[in-house]
């Protein structure tokens, strides 16, 4: 399989690359600037893998036409739309710029990839696209409306997606894992600790882990394993869904 990562130089998207790499899958690695991953492709091309490193900017309509042509006819199977950022405000005080670049990022940047992918994948008459979303594409916390917006319309734009492409077999499903520890959370703990004045344990505690009655953070194998059984042909009728690794936090 063909896979195409993007916001792959960090976190969930790294690990997710490097997955389907070790799994005997070509893997682009696309972030920002190809700096971002650079080194995480080549060293997965010492271990024998398949892997090369595109700078792809999610919200860059000519980045993604220029990254996309440059897989030629063969194209990608498999695209995980993982790109992402936070932002922690309430909205009051939330800057209209960085909630447009958050929506920019994690809502329309898919689905300018997915429109960018859907047309080689009807041709070729397969194809999975998969959508990093959230616990938070399911229930908010206060003070990420941006975050939570977006990712409430991936669930949306995934549906709509799943229905547009049923007459082929292309499936497009949202995963959305509860906290996995990357960068991204890492920030969150450190800045968490700060407002409330209380140590980074007691914010992975009492804060982070307080919803999820399992209390552990989400593994990226355990996405990896997800991706990899929603690529399967096993999995060629579950479409427009939003798959919950919450470790129970939506049961209760
Ligand atoms: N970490 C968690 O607990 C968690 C939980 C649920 C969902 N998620 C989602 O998983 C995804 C990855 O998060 P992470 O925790 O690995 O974060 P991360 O900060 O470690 O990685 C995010 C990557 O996205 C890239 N990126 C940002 N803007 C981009 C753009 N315009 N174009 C291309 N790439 C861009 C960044 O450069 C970075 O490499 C995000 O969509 C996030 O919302 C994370």
């Amino acid at each position: 399989m063909r896979v195409l990562v993007t916001g792959a130089g960090s976190g969930i998207g790294l690990g997710l690359a490097a997955h389907f790499a070790e799994h005997g899958h070509a893997v682009w690695l696309t972030d920002l600037a190809r700096g971002d991953v650079d080194q995480a492709a080549a060293q997965l091309r010492t271990q024998g893998r398949t892997a090369h490193a595109v700078e792809l900017d999610v919200t860059c309509a000519d980045s993604i036409r220029v990254a996309v042509e440059a897989l030629g006819d063969a194209g990608v199977d498999l695209l995980i739309n993982n790109a992402g950022l936070q932002h922690v405000a309430p909205l009051e005080e939330f800057p209209p710029e960085r909630w447009a670049m958050l929506v920019a990022v994690m809502l329309t940047g898919p689905a300018l990839l997915s429109r960018a992918v859907l047309p080689g994948m009807r041709r070729r008459g397969y194809g999975r696209i998969v959508n990093v979303g959230s616990i938070h594409s399911l229930v908010a916390s206060p003070y990420k409306s941006a975050y939570v917006a977006a990712k409430h319309g991936l669930v949306g734009l995934t549906k709509t997606l799943a229905v547009e492409s049923a007459d082929v077999d292309v499936t497009v499903n949202t995963i959305c894992p509860a906290y996995v520890r990357t960068p991204l959370v890492d920030a969150q703990i450190a800045a968490q600790a700060e407002t409330h004045g209380i140590a980074e344990a007691q914010v992975i505690d009492e804060i982070m882990l307080k919803p999820m009655p399992k209390h552990a953070f989400v593994g990226i194998d355990e996405l990896g394993a997800l991706v990899e059984f929603l690529a399967s042909d096993a999995a060629r009728n579950i479409t427009g869904q939003a798959i919950a690794v919450d470790g129970g936090w939506t049961a209760q």
